[in-house]
């Protein structure tokens, strides 16, 4: 048990309601009530001014008459009373506030949010909240809110940000089965946050699971920190993601940066899993919150039926756990389960045919099979058999097998009898869904819970050894002349002061400078203008491809000057960039944005039409380990190509993965003064030949 700062708010002895009203239909008065039907054990304390009494309960006329060692105090008063409230109850030693109050931030009022921020500080009193629905929690008997009822009784714990949603959510507890032990309602989060309330729920008993409901994070940094620490698994639906890329953006990575993606790159560092919706946040509840996650990829299928063992496979497919045919050894076991026409290969089809004793067989054999990793269990109801006796049957056959460590979820397809048969599943801790996508969606879920904390407990970093300081010089001799971006050579200049390989890129001011340029560095060349009023370089003209010699070399530097002058007259030329011409690569870009919530935030993506036109990209938050970074390269649609296709040699993967590191200790090193980034395109060479940055791209944060 945790002696955590927020044990008082969360685990309180008594509970003080400050507003406590004997008028129904008041949220004062159906605070005190829900406190009382919950079952509370401490004591209530109602606080009023004027009545004496409240629902058979003494009442205290002001917080200075309460009793000493009141732990929580829920607030219950009207927004211009609630400064004075936290004032009253800091200095009665109150340690925690539910302030279910709204009229603060959420209306435009931060002055007075942040009033009551300062106040309970000085009194080390937390807040939960304001603009909150309350805090119920089944082991406490707490039901501290004005939601209806305490939740169905459960391992898992919910933080939402939306009240009503919690209130929603706490009744369909009820209807879809899923028990919960604790209702965080959350709201303003002025004080407690969903990253303080993890850490503590982290060192709760009763808590199995922590399931989010998301609208935005203050702090999405502090948030990765903790949920990465979890020792439980935590799974988050994040609502608003679609406004968020609306911002204007400089760089085509700022463009393609959507809340989506930068969330969903969060959660996967962080270890978190992503619902895509409310019926898949239950589903994961139910499932994570009941079994252990699934350590292998060997996924086994068992069922008495053909047509929704077809459907499992495929949906095994669909989330990224295909099924392979099971062992000799296995399906030899298997088969004496089975009529001589069922299949023993995975999916395991005992067939119509099948009843308890053979379900039961097969259970208690596959379950403990070193092979198997993880059991989805598939039931059409048929006139031979009881639902709920092959229910009791999976269940008692899975203890019998002795295997504690390995996940197993159940779909039972049919009427009320099979509805029967997965709430008793349910109540006795097996996972049932309606439906055998579900039970393999879930399954899914629980190995990738695995995978993900296998890839967060190594999260080393790439050492670099960068000279920041030289960047800082370049970077401040733009913003002297006045300028909010790098030209190409500089941006190439602070990329390789990071280790990053750049194509050799020199400035010629004249054009003698660029053939004796040029003859340095070898033909063909490409030439391009340099100037800051110039960004996009081909449109005006600016961009030779392909210069063979130097009387070419000569003719461009002319053309190009006089495209750039017709495009732009005012523009401020620096010169010509001579630049050595990479030799062909598989086109590929790396970029980066300064995403409000998560800071620096690096993407990945192949070049050409597949981030033009498909935006096949995929970000993570900087630093990104070598692990990460290697995932980013298969995540995205096109990542195949890197394996080499059509007979091209596979690209060199390792070094692309180590520039994505280095590239994104760069921005993180360079937060302050980088805005966004682009690398575009960079050439990956086959492997053992690395890759070559062609163009880059810095804007710098506005100062
Ligand atoms: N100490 C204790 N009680 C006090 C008090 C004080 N200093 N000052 C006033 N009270 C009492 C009032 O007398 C009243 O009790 P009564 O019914 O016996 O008169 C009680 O506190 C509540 O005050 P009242 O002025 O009647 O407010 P209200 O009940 O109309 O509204 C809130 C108060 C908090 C419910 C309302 O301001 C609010 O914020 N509602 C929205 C809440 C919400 O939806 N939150 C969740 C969003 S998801």
């Amino acid at each position: 048990m945790s002696n955590n700062v927020l044990d008082g708010l969360y685990r309180p002895k008594n509970v003080a309601v400050i507003g406590a009203s004997s008028t129904p239909g008041k949220i004062g008065y159906t605070v005190v009530e829900n406190l009382i039907q919950g079952g509370f054990e401490g004591k209530i304390y109602p606080v009023n001014p004027k009545a004496d009494e409240i629902l058979g309960l003494k009442v205290y006329p002001t917080i200075a008459d309460l009793p000493a060692g009141v732990d929580a105090a829920v607030i219950t008063v009207p927004a211009k009373l609630v400064p004075q409230a936290v004032e009253d109850c800091g200095k009665h030693g109150v340690k925690g506030l539910i302030v279910i109050t709204s009229g603060f931030s959420e209306t435009g009022q931060h002055e007075l949010e942040h009033e009551i921020v300062e106040i309970a500080r000085r009194y080390n009193t937390r807040i939960l909240g304001p603009n909150i629905v309350g805090y119920l929690s089944n082991t406490e008997k707490l039901n501290a809110s004005f939601a209806p009822f305490l939740p169905l009784v459960g391992k898992a714990a919910l933080i939402s940000q939306s009240g009503a949603l919690l209130i929603a959510m706490d009744a369909s507890t009820y209807t879809r089965r899923v028990g919960f032990d604790k209702l965080i309602s959350i709201g303003n989060m002025s004080d407690v946050d969903f990253a303080d309330t993890i850490e503590w729920l982290n060192d709760d008993p009763a808590t199995a699971c922590i399931s989010l409901y998301i609208e935005g994070f203050k702090d999405g940094r502090r948030f990765m920190e903790v949920s990465r620490k979890s020792k439980k698994p935590i799974i988050a639906l994040k609502s608003g993601v679609s406004a968020h890329g609306a911002a204007a953006a400089a760089s085509h990575t700022g463009s393609l940066a959507g809340a989506a993606k930068v969330y969903g790159a969060a959660f996967q560092q962080a270890g978190v899993l992503q619902a895509g919706d409310l019926d898949n946040l239950f589903d994961l509840t139910l499932a994570l919150s009941l079994q252990p996650p699934m350590k292998g990829d060997n996924l086994l299928i068992i069922t008495n039926g053909g047509g929704v063992g077809v459907l499992a496979t495929d949906a095994a497919e669909r989330y990224g756990l295909p099924l392979k045919f099971a062992p000799a050894d296995v399906q030899a076991e298997l088969k004496k389960h089975m009529p001589e026409f069922g299949s023993a290969k995975n999916p395991v089809d005992l067939t119509g045919m099948a009843g308890n004793e053979w379900y039961m067989d097969s259970v208690r054999y596959a379950l403990p099979h070193e092979w198997v990793d993880g059991l989805v269990v598939l039931y059409c109801e048929t006139a031979m058999t009881d639902p709920v006796e092959i229910a009791k049957g999976i269940k008692q056959a899975i203890d019998e097998s002795g295997c504690t460590t390995k996940p197993v979820t159940v779909s039972f397809v049919g009427g009320e009898k099979s509805a029967e048969a997965m709430r008793w599943l349910v109540e006795n801790g097996v996972p049932a869904f309606g439906a055998p996508d579900v039970a393999v969606n879930t399954m899914a879920a629980l190995r990738e819970y695995a995978r993900m904390r296998e890839m967060v407990a190594d999260n080393s970093q790439v050492e670099i050894k960068a000279d920041r300081a030289a960047a800082l010089k370049i970077i401040a001799n733009a913003r002297t002349e006045g300028r909010g971006s790098l030209t190409e050579i500089e941006a190439k200049q602070v990329f390789t002061l990071y280790g990053l390989p750049v194509t050799t890129t020199i400035l010629a001011h004249s054009e003698d400078e660029a053939a004796a340029l040029a003859n340095k560095v070898g033909y063909p060349v490409v030439m391009k203008i340099v100037s800051p009023e110039i960004l996009h370089k081909s449109d005006a003209g600016g961009v030779k491809v392909n210069i063979k010699d130097e009387a070419a070399v000569r003719d461009a530097y002319r053309t190009i000057l006089a495209n750039a002058k017709a495009y732009n007259a005012s523009a401020n030329i620096h010169g010509v960039a001579v630049q050595e011409m990479a030799p062909w690569g598989t086109e590929v870009i790396l970029g980066s944005v300064n995403d409000a919530t998560f800071g620096p935030t690096m993407m990945f993506g192949l070049g050409g039409i597949f981030v033009e036109v498909l935006k096949d990209v995929t970000f993570r938050v900087a630093p990104v380990s070598p692990a990460q970074a290697l995932r980013m390269l298969g995540e995205i649609r096109g990542g195949p190509i890197l394996n080499g296709v059509r007979g091209e040699a596979p690209r060199d993967k390792a070094v692309l993965a180590d520039t994505i590191c280095r590239y994104a200790n760069m921005i993180l090193d360079l937060s302050d003064e980088i805005s966004e980034s682009d690398a575009n395109p960079v050439l990956v060479y086959e492997e053992g030949k690395g890759v070559k940055v062609v163009d880059a791209r810095i804007i710098l944060k506005k100062k």
